[in-house]
């Protein structure tokens, strides 16, 4: 049973703000130039897609989310409803960039495969995502207490996490050739308690549950993380870990 996830913009204005406003390391990367074409893969709300714009960029958003979309498109940005696997674009960027996206599409192979159609040859791919044991502590704990009531919670696991040999050769094989790519710990603080973090983001373990089964779960998920996750001064500290890369698709030899 794989993820039932949708996005209210504002739930995630409140919860998720920090998704983008720690995504100056993945854009320094990417190093944008004025005037470059680039495609914002998972676009959201539009937040990094606004200050790509603001460098002088010429950007298009993609997000398989309408009502994020429509949020980015009332901020002015050109942005369309589109699957990160099937993007109907031909070698027309000079750069593809994803924030916070990748670890949702586990059909990892036909998005690089779509991001490489999308990118014209000497085009780069920069992105960071969850990488392998990002939110290991968060997902054990959603995993147990559904086990608790006999429902298979790693059938629900949502996330697709992968180690740097995983996806640096995923990159190779759909043929790009990786400039760099790393994890990164980063424990992020979060902007309010654990129980706005899982209902942004963990829907699909709360699928079937409703009204105060719910209500017992996330409470059973919160107490088991507190300990580990809550520090002394009330702040809770959700335990990411990054894969960031850059890739390129090399120019086509003459
Ligand atoms: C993220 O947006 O980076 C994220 C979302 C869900 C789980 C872990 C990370």
């Amino acid at each position: 049973m794989p993820a039932v996830q949708s996005w209210d913009p504002t739930t995630y204005a409140r919860n998720a703000r920090f998704v983008s406003d720690l995504g100056s390391p993945v854009l320094a990367l990417l190093a944008p130039r004025p005037d470059e074409h680039i495609l914002d893969l998972g676009c959201g709300d539009g937040a990094l897609t606004s200050k790509l714009v603001e460098l002088g960029c010429k950007v298009v958003g993609i997000d398989s989310s309408a009502a994020q979309v429509e949020a980015a498109k009332n901020a002015g940005l050109e942005v369309c409803v589109t699957n990160a696997e099937a993007l109907p674009f031909s070698e027309v960027f000079d750069a593809v960039f994803s924030n916070a996206v990748l670890h949702w599409i586990k059909q990892a192979d036909a998005m690089l495969a779509s991001v490489w159609r999308s990118l014209r040859g000497g085009g780069r791919f920069v992105a960071e995502c969850g990488g392998h044991g990002c939110v290991h502590r968060i997902q054990a704990a959603l995993v147990q207490a559904l086990e608790r009531r006999g429902i298979d919670g790693r059938a629900r696991i949502p996330w697709y996490f992968p180690t740097v040999e995983d996806y640096g050769a995923r990159l190779e094989r759909a043929g790009f050739q990786v400039d760099s790519i790393m994890l990164i710990d980063r424990p992020t603080p979060l902007p309010g308690d654990i129980t706005g973090w899982l209902e942004t983001f963990a829907q699909s373990f709360l699928q079937g549950l409703s009204g105060s089964e719910r209500q017992a779960y996330l409470e059973e998920v919160r107490s088991a993380l507190k300990p580990e996750l809550c520090d002394a001064n009330g702040v809770w500290i959700a335990d990411y870990v990054r894969l960031r890369f850059s890739a390129k698709k090399p120019a086509e030899q003459r």
